[in-house]
């Protein structure tokens, strides 16, 4: 975090002639080598006009449910109706270098593609002669397509990083209908059965398989891949998954669960299998670097002036920014949630499970205390946080307090500074693995970006934290989750009928900057504080 900055580093003022004119132009640079990239990930983005469908995932499962569709928990968009990068990934790469000038790119593989089928009949270490049964039971066209991906992505140039589990998991591993099923008989404080069968996270059979899962994609990507992510933002599984509050927080990811103990359940077992991949990934490729990507929000109090509300951000920044940080990296896992690393909570066997942060940081949330907390499961679950304001789609939400995304987030790029310096609290590298916003008519996303990166150059330079790299999320629009084709959050609008990438104005900007590797004057004044 500390790491000095080189001379031709931040801040430097560069002089860049234009070809038509003489014209210098002011650029305010990022360190040298700092990566520039986009983020996408496969069951959002690989499918495309009912091509390429991967029906053996959860979300699959999920999004085509048909309580879940009629209960509005999900939207009912179809996720084979997305752009299409499976068989189009190499325009996509093009778009990547020569558009946009990018050197980087975030990608996922995806588990029920690899292993359609149970690895549970492999056991034992996690050897060669394991790495030969998987292969046996993997599937090897997926097997060669991301191999000639990752391929690819390494011919043009860019650096990819990569995420094991970007939220899906194989069918196998999680039957989201009978979990959701299995809870909704519960009540929000009842410990779940502890036998669940496929319940994904829920399940410390889960454990051992993305272990197995994850040694795979080392031992046969390794020469190709540096950069792993095991579980993509790990806290927004849970409280996504199984603190569903109708009105109050509802993102109904599978299992569209209330149950506070199913969450802690899913949050430690999500920490011994970070862990688990951690250490198979550096087994079968040794100069591998196996970082966490936390979803992180600006937590500000309601009222600055509230006594309470100031101390329930300080819980809000716990739980959501710090509890998982604080076991992949130290090992302290606060299982009883009550914000103090009790005797017995403390794993050093799971410390130093990181070797950089992936920060993604999206918007602000407004923190009101609670007179006493949601639940007795976790005791400093003793607030609530505005972050979803009013939109069309979400007309009973409280209006929006400044300018608000399309999805009714509220936009707040001065927060990357409070996240990153939460992130730059650990000393270890830290990339910004995922910004950007939903507008579908590019109408914020210019400023928001320029302005997003002058306050992320400015945490750079006063070494808030060590950033080497900024991911825009994302390179073209794709399904948003259980929000489903509403949300857009593309460089690049895409034809569901033929699949053409058409830029909004943004990806020109983000072209220049990358290019560049800083905002030029121009973008600056024109956008800037
Ligand atoms: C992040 C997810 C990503 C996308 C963006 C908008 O939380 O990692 O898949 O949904 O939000």
């Amino acid at each position: 975090m500390r790491r000095p900055l080189g001379v031709a580093s931040v801040m430097l003022v560069a002089l860049f002639c234009t070809a038509g004119s003489a014209r210098a132009a002011m650029v305010q640079l990022f360190p040298h080598g700092f990566l520039w990239g986009t983020a996408i990930s496969g069951f959002q983005a690989e499918m495309g006009r009912g091509r390429n469908q991967d029906r053996r995932s959860d979300w699959w499962v999920w999004a085509h449910d048909r309580v879940n569709i009629a209960e509005h928990h999900v939207s009912g968009d179809k996720p084979e109706l997305g752009p299409g990068d499976y068989a189009l990934f190499r325009t996509d790469i093009a778009l990547a270098r020569d558009q946009l000038h990018n050197n980087a790119i975030r990608i996922s593989i995806e588990w029920s593609r690899i292993f359609p089928r149970s690895t549970a009949s492999v056991t034992g270490p996690l050897d060669l002669a394991a790495m030969k049964r998987l292969d046996k039971l993997a599937d090897q066209r997926a097997v060669r397509h991301y191999r000639d991906e990752l391929t690819a992505i390494r011919r043009a140039g860019l650096t990819p990083f990569v995420t094991v589990s970007h939220f899906t998991l194989p069918l196998w591993i999680d039957d989201p209908i009978a979990t959701r099923d299995a809870l909704a008989r519960l009540g929000p404080n009842d410990p779940p059965p502890s036998g669940l069968a496929d319940a994904g996270w829920l399940s410390a059979a889960t454990i051992p398989e993305f272990a197995k899962y994850s040694a795979y994609l080392a031992w046969k990507y390794g020469k190709l891949v540096r950069f792993w992510t095991p579980i993509n933002e790990p806290m927004v599984v849970a409280a996504s998954g199984y603190v569903n509050i109708p009105g109050v927080l509802a993102d109904f990811f599978p299992p569209g669960a209330l149950n506070y103990p199913a969450a802690i359940r899913s949050l430690v077992n999500m920490v011994r299998a970070n862990a688990a991949a951690y250490d198979a990934i550096h087994k079968w490729d040794r100069p591998a670097r196996v970082g966490l990507v936390q979803n992180m929000i600006a937590f500000t109090p309601a009222y600055p002036a509230s006594a309470a509300d100031v101390a329930a951000t300080k819980h809000a920044n716990y739980l959501f920014n710090s509890w998982f940080l604080n076991a992949a990296v130290r090992g302290d896992i606060d299982a009883n949630g009550n914000g103090v690393i009790d005797p017995g909570e403390q794993h050093p066997e799971l410390a130093r499970k990181a070797d950089f942060i992936g920060v993604n940081y999206y918007y602000r949330g407004r923190v009101s205390a609670l007179a006493a907390p949601l639940t007795p499961t976790i005791p400093v679950l003793d607030f609530l946080p505005a972050t979803n304001y009013r939109t069309r789609q979400n007309p009973s939400a409280p209006p929006c307090p400044t300018s608000c995304s399309d999805f009714g987030n509220e936009i707040y790029p001065a927060g990357i500074t409070q996240v990153l310096g939460i992130a730059g609290g650990y000393h270890l590298p830290v990339y910004v693995t995922e910004n950007g916003i939903a507008d579908a008519r590019d109408r914020q996303r210019p400023s928001y970006t320029v302005k997003q990166l002058l306050v992320l150059l400015a945490a750079i330079r006063h070494h808030i934290a060590d950033v080497r790299g900024f991911f825009e999320w994302s390179l073209v629009d794709n399904f948003e989750w259980s929000a489903g084709y509403a949300e857009k959050f593309g460089l690049y609008s895409f034809d569901p009928r033929t699949l053409k990438r058409t830029p909004r104005p943004s990806a020109r900007d983000y072209a220049q900057i990358a290019h560049q590797n800083g905002v030029p004057a121009s973008l600056a004044r024109r956008f800037g504080p």
